[in-house]
This record gives structure tokens, C-alpha cells and sequence, in this order.
């Protein structure tokens, strides 16, 4: 053979790996309203930066009939590409090639793509539609993904890792996503779970479809695990593009600080008026983000789950910032225990990653009741605590209104090392709000007050009292607990400053294996 023919052979071993099951399949696939694994990828990364890893790799199954069947690249499509510029490792499954079942093959080129992303320090991105482990191959597909498993904790806090779901995810597959960063998963095409409809009506009699049992819909709202539902898979793949905007290329990396002409100094009026007076009245927290943040921009993580805390990614003056924020608007901003977990989670992302963190605090307290204790609101609790006493980011608390209790302490606190602590000046901060406050200190001589009308009289009279007291920041700025009281139209420059004052920050824990976190 010529080195011309051998040039041709190889044009044609590249056209038939990019057919992947071939035509008929990928017809399929769109009719499904799915992409290819190789349109994810072109949508996903800068045009033309796509270097392709592994094409020619086939499996080594010789059950089952495989022996004759083989494709190119064997299923999975990986290689390393750039966004907006800057390098990332990608590893994108082909349900064409038998249903994009994990053989031992496919497992290790996805290895191949991981080890080149934390040698290199760049983030990875898998791109997830696979009919799970391939049969065929037994035991070696299970180790196959035990191998990327690995990888996933070693890499984890080390490289940014995104996992989007465009397909089937289901069985013990599931848990290489869960190990990652950040989850997205598309609407009606997509799904996760442990154990299928199939199985889950043997064992446990419940008559239950996919979509209810782990579609994108149950997995944002219900159970978190997921962070976006996106309504196509174009706009799950904006959402990596979205998510790399605020994280570094690795730990090692600052988050990259971005042009930005929205002032710094930008004074925010209605900020003045948006608390409402009565204590009690909601409002909505995500109001004061966007006029706080760079160009109203917020960039929000698991928005449809546990809604009393809301938590995502913002800039200001072009730096990359995570803002955790108790949501007055539902459930009155109560720290529960989905509430907790969630932040607890967005806190050691940020942290892990050197994304400053600021915390809006207006929170009434630790949701009570058995629900709560039975499921462990002890533990999760302590997550939330866990992480902000951990992070040695820069971290700025700003209390806009209620901080009551356990939840005071947790929420960013001085005492968890916060290092600038601000206070709207209408800011209650005390042990208990002032009805409960005076029920305990005062109860025994309000029951002695026998006319009725008296009795409110004097706990009114209380209630005062103790709210001129305590409901207010002086008490804790007496303290240095509180750094500044501050008008609220003044927030988005005094945080801006703060952020750039703090970015040399340096702060190192103890050494130690690693903590042990209540998990
Ligand atoms: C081998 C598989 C496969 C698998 C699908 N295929 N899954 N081949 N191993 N796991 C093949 C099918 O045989 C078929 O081949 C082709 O892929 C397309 O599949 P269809 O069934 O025609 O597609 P669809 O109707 O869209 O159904 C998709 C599906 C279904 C729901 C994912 O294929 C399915 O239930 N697959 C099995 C899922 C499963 O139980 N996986 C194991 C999970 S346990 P032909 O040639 O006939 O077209 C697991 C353990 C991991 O993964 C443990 C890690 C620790």
C-alpha cells in the first residue's frame, strides 16, 4: 500500500468512527430529540479546538456475540477542546454504539481524558448517555467504573468536575456524576437513578414511571440532586459554559476577574426601602442580589430546591463571587435540614475553588418539630457550620434583617471567622426573637397578672423593652461582633471594596489528614 492509499484508509477509519452506530442509530437519536455525542461536543467547546483522544479503540469482548461487533471508539467520544479560551478535558458518551454501555475500553479512555485533566490542571466535563454497565463484559465494566470513580475523588476540590445528563444514567453509574461539582440534567430526555421502575416494582410493589423517579423535574426539586434543569440540551451545554465563568482552572487558580463596566461604587436607592417594616411581611431576597451584583447578573444553583436558602454564583467589579442567601419569600428563610445540606454543599464548592463567599443573612432560626429531628436536623445542621468554619476564603456577611439563634452563629458569623461582618440597621440580632424571649424570662409573672387586659399590656410593655434591647445591630457592633452598620444603598460598593481588599487573603487550617465532616 502507498502512503497515499494509507493517508485515504485512515480519512476513511475517521469517517466511519464519526458514524458512530451509524446512520439509522443517529437518526434515532434525534428523533428522541437528542444530540449525537459529537454535536454535544461541538456546541460545547470553542469552534475548531477539538484535539479527539482514542478514535481507533475497540473493545476486547469476545462473549455474547461482540466478537463481531465492534465500533470505533467503542462508544464513548473524549479529547481535549477549549471554552471561551481556556482548556478543558471532555468526555462525551455515544448511545449509538449499544445503547453507550460502559465497557472495560470505553472506562479507560474516560480514565485517559481524567488523568491528562489533573495532570494539566484543567476542569473536566463529562457529557452522560449510557444504558449503563455493558453486559457483556461482566465484572470488567464494573471495575471500569470503579476506575472513574476513583478518579472522580481524587480530582474532587483538586479540578472543577461538570457532569450534564443528556440520557439514561442509571444503577451504579449515577455515582460518577454524583461525584462531581455540579450536575445539569435536560428536560424530559434525561434520567437518574439507583434502581429502575422495573426493579423497583419487584422489590418494593411502588408503580412508579421514569420521569417520577428520577427525572430532571424530581431530581431539581425533590431530592437536589441535580443543579439545573435545563429546558434542551443547547442550554445545559450554556450552562457549563455559564458555570466555568466563575471557577478556576484548578485549586491551585484564582477564579479569573473579568471586565466589568457596571461602577463599583453604583449606590443602589430602592435598596433603602425594600425591607418591609413589619418584621413578620416576606420579601424577596433575590430582589437586593441583582441590585447588589454586577449588571443584575446571578447565576443561581438548585433554584427549585429547598427555596428558604438561595445559593449561586455572581461578580462584582468583574470578581467571581458565591452568595448564600436566606430567602424570607418561602418558609420565612428558616435554615432546615434540605436548607443546610444545600449550602453547607455550595460552601465547600466555593471554598474548594477560592470563590470569595457572601452571605445575606435573614434568618428566623432551626425549623423545629420531630420532622426535623428524626431526619436529622443535628447532623445536617452542623454541615452548614461545618463548612463556614472550614472555608478560609474571603468571607463577608451582610445581616439584613432577622439573625436569630443557632442560625446567627451559623450563617457566617464573626466567630466562624468571617472576615467582615456588616449589618443593615435594621438588623435584630439576639438569642430569640422577642415573644419567645419573653415568655421564658417573663412567663411565671405574666400567669400572675389575673385581668387579661393587663397581662397583653404588660408583655407588650415587655416585648418592647427587650426588642429596644436586643432586635438591633448595636448590641453585637458593641461587641466588634458586627464590623460596620451600614445603609443598605450603600451594599454593592461596600462589598465590591471588601472583595478587593480581601484578595490577598491568606488563611491556612491546621494540618491534618482532613477533617471529619458530619456527613
Ligand atoms: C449492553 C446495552 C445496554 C447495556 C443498552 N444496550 N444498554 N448493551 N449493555 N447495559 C443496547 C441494547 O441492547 C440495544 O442494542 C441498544 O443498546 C439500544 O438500547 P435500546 O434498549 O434499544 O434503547 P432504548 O429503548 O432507548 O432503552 C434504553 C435503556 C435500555 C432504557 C437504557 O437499553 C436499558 O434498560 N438498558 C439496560 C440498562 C441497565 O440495566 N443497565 C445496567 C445498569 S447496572 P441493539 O443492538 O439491540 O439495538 C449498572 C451497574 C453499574 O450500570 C455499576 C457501577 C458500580
Amino acid at each position: 500500500m502507498s502512503l497515499q492509499d494509507k493517508i485515504r484508509q485512515l480519512t476513511e477509519l475517521r469517517s466511519q468512527a464519526r458514524l458512530g452506530g451509524g446512520e439509522k442509530r443517529i437518526a434515532k437519536q434525534h428523533q428522541q430529540g437528542k444530540l449525537t455525542a459529537r454535536e454535544r461536543i461541538d456546541m460545547l467547546l470553542d469552534d475548531g479546538s477539538f484535539e479527539e483522544y482514542d478514535m481507533f479503540v475497540t473493545h476486547r469482548c469476545q462473549d455474547f456475540g461482540l466478537e463481531n461487533k465492534k465500533f470505533l471508539g467503542d462508544g464513548v467520544v473524549t479529547g481535549r477542546g477549549t471554552i471561551d479560551g481556556r482548556v478543558v478535558y471532555v468526555f462525551s458518551q455515544d448511545f449509538t454504539v449499544l445503547g453507550g454501555s460502559l465497557s472495560e475500553a470505553f472506562a479507560m479512555k474516560i480514565c485517559k481524558v481524567m488523568d491528562q485533566a489533573m495532570k494539566m490542571g484543567a476542569p473536566l466535563i463529562g457529557l452522560n448517555d449510557s444504558g449503563g454497565a455493558r453486559i457483556q463484559e461482566g465484572v470488567n465494566s464494573l471495575a471500569g467504573y470503579a476506575e472513574i470513580f476513583y478518579r472522580n475523588i481524587q480530582a474532587s476540590g483538586v479540578i472543577p468536575q461538570i457532569s450534564a445528563i443528556f440520557g439514561p444514567c442509571a444503577g451504579g453509574a449515577v455515582y460518577s456524576p454524583a461525584l462531581t461539582d455540579i450536575i445539569i440534567m435536560s428536560e424530559q430526555t434525561s434520567y437518574m437513578f439507583v434502581t429502575g421502575p422495573k426493579v423497583t416494582k419487584t422489590v418494593t410493589g411502588e408503580d412508579i414511571t421514569i420521569e417520577n423517579l428520577g427525572g430532571a423535574d424530581i431530581h431539581t426539586r425533590k431530592s437536589g440532586v441535580a443543579h439545573f434543569k435545563a429546558k434542551d440540551e443547547e442550554e445545559g451545554i450554556l450552562l457549563i459554559r455559564k458555570v466555568l465563568e466563575y471557577l478556576p482552572q484548578n485549586n491551585l487558580e484564582e477564579p479569573i476577574t473579568t471586565e466589568c463596566d457596571d461602577p463599583i461604587e453604583r449606590i443602589v436607592d430602592e435598596l433603602n426601602d425594600i425591607i418591609p417594616d413589619d418584621p413578620n411581611k416576606p420579601y424577596d431576597v433575590k430582589d437586593i442580589i441583582h441590585h447588589i451584583v454586577d449588571y443584575e447578573e446571578f447565576l443561581e444553583l438548585q433554584r427549585l430546591y429547598a427555596k428558604n436558602i438561595v445559593t449561586g454564583f455572581a461578580k462584582f467589579g468583574g470578581m467571581p463571587c458565591g452568595i448564600v442567601a436566606n430567602q424570607p419569600n418561602y418558609l420565612a428563610g428558616v435554615l432546615d435540614i434540605d436548607a443546610s445540606r444545600k449550602a453547607a454543599r455550595f460552601v465547600r464548592l466555593c471554598d474548594a475553588f477560592n470563590v470569595p463567599i457572601l452571605t445575606l443573612v435573614d434568618v428566623p432560626g432551626f425549623l423545629p418539630g420531630s420532622f426535623q429531628e428524626y431526619g436529622g436536623i443535628i447532623i445536617h445542621g452542623a454541615k452548614l457550620l461545618y463548612a463556614y468554619g472550614e472555608a478560609t476564603v474571603p468571607k463577608i456577611t451582610v445581616t439584613l434583617r432577622k439573625a436569630y439563634g443557632g442560625a446567627h452563629d451559623v450563617m457566617g458569623s464573626k466567630q466562624l471567622r468571617a472576615d467582615l461582618n456588616y449589618a443593615w440597621p435594621g438588623a435584630e440580632i439576639a438569642v430569640m426573637g422577642a415573644k419567645g424571649a419573653i415568655e421564658v424570662l417573663e412567663g411565671k409573672k405574666l400567669s400572675s397578672i389575673e385581668d387579661p387586659e393587663e397581662r397583653a399590656a404588660a408583655q407588650l410593655k415587655m416585648e418592647e423593652e427587650y426588642l429596644d434591647k436586643f432586635a438591633n445591630p448595636y448590641a453585637a457592633a458593641r461587641y466588634g461582633y458586627i464590623d460596620d452598620v451600614i445603609e443598605p444603598r450603600n451594599t454593592r460598593w461596600r462589598v465590591a471594596r471588601a472583595l478587593r481588599s480581601l484578595s490577598t487573603k491568606k488563611e491556612v487550617g491546621p494540618p491534618k489528614k482532613h477533617g471529619n465532616p458530619p456527613m
